[in-house]
Order: structure tokens, then C-alpha cells, then sequence
């Protein structure tokens, strides 16, 4: 049987516990009915007025979009991730948000291959989204790219926008716009 020094052996203990978190599956991923609508919306309005870098959706905007929700076992929405659909300007990624205490164990991950799945039925002109964490989303493959390509976008949403109408990547707006590349999805 192998020796193990002391050293070794924690190695191993934290390498298996990795091994676990990885596998967890303590989360459903689906379309979410009213109540979980309604409970996705309250994750993410307690966010945005958190961090004031994400737009409030109600509970009727989560119903009528394309939106995924996580369950956790108890059955509360733990995650949330959407696509809102700019016409002949592609396919926004929105409101993509894990709970506090469910984060960094991989189902943000999830949630946007989740959703990947049903972008790749549509195949929409292009797919992107506005976001503060630009080394997250480089690490699921996307690419900055110029926010002046999403008028629409610009349009409604940034119009609105307390921090200023003149959209990601300028100050003070703290987000940067994010392109998917198409072989990803078409
Ligand atoms: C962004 C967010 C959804 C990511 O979800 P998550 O479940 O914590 O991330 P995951 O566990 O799926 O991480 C996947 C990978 O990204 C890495 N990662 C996680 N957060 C990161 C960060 N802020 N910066 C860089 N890398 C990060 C993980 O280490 C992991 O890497 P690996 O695959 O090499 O192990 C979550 O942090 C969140 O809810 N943030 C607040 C809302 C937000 O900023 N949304 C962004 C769009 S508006």
C-alpha cells in the first residue's frame, strides 16, 4: 500500500472535496413557473439595488422571456439567467445571478449552458451581454466587443439608466459589452 506523508494526504482530502463540490447536484435547472418568477425577480431586484449594475425584471417580463431558474433542494430559486431578443440585433444574455451562497461551485456555469442549449434552437444573429465581471465571461469564451453594434439596446435599456445613457464601457457606466462567437451556437 502507498505511503502518504502528512502533507499528502491533505492534498488529497481537499482534492477529493473539489471532486465532490464538482459533482454536487443539489440544484434543478428549468422554466419557472409564477411563484418561482416571482421569486427570481425579488433575487434579482435585491441585487440591482445591491449593486446598481443589473436591471430589474417583474415577474411578468421573467414569464414572457426566455428564462431559466436553479431550485435548490428546499426549493428556493438559488439561480437565475435569461435571454431578452433585440430583433434583427441578436440576443442579449440578462440577468445572470447566482445567490450569495451558491456561488463558485459551477452553476452560474450551468445555468448558461443551460440556456446555451435553447439559443442553439434559434440561432439567433448574434449573442451578447453587458456585464462587470469580464474575466468570467473570458473564461466561458467571450470576447469584448463595441457596445455602439447593440443600438436597440442602447436605446431602451441605457436610456433609463441611471448611470447615464451612454452605455458600457464608458464611464460612469461600470459594464462592458460581451459577444459570444457564433460557432458556438449556429
Ligand atoms: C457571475 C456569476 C453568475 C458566476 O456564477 P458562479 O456560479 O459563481 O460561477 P461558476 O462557479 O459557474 O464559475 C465558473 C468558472 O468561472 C470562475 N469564476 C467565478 N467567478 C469568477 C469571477 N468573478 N471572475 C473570474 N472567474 C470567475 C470559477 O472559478 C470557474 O472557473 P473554472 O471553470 O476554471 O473552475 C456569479 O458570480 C454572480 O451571481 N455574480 C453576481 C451577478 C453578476 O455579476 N452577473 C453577471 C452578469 S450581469
Amino acid at each position: 500500500m502507498q505511503q502518504l506523508s502528512a502533507g499528502a494526504i491533505s492534498d488529497q482530502v481537499i482534492e477529493n472535496l473539489r471532486e465532490k463540490e464538482s459533482n454536487q447536484k443539489d440544484w434543478t435547472i428549468k422554466r419557472p413557473n409564477w411563484l418561482q418568477a416571482h421569486l427570481a425577480s425579488h433575487l434579482i431586484s435585491s441585487h440591482a439595488e445591491k449593486t446598481g449594475t443589473m436591471v430589474k425584471r417583474s415577474t411578468k417580463v421573467i414569464l414572457q422571456n426566455h428564462y431559466l431558474v436553479a431550485l435548490s433542494l428546499d426549493l428556493q430559486v438559488v439561480g437565475v439567467i435569461g435571454f431578452v431578443n433585440w430583433s434583427n440585433e441578436g440576443m442579449e444574455i440578462v440577468s445572470h445571478l447566482c445567490r450569495d451562497d451558491f456561488r463558485k461551485i459551477g452553476l452560474g456555469k450551468k445555468l448558461f449552458l443551460s440556456l446555451l442549449e435553447e439559443i442553439e434552437k434559434i440561432q439567433p444573429l448574434s449573442l451578447f451581454l453587458c456585464t462587470t465581471s469580464v474575466e468570467y465571461y473570458q473564461k466561458l469564451g467571450f470576447t469584448l466587443v463595441d457596445p455602439k453594434k447593440y443600438t436597440a439596446k442602447l436605446r431602451h435599456d441605457c436610456l433609463r439608466c441611471k448611470n447615464g445613457p451612454q452605455g458600457p464601457g464608458f464611464a460612469p457606466c461600470p459594464e462592458y459589452a460581451m459577444e459570444y462567437p457564433p460557432k458556438f451556437y449556429r
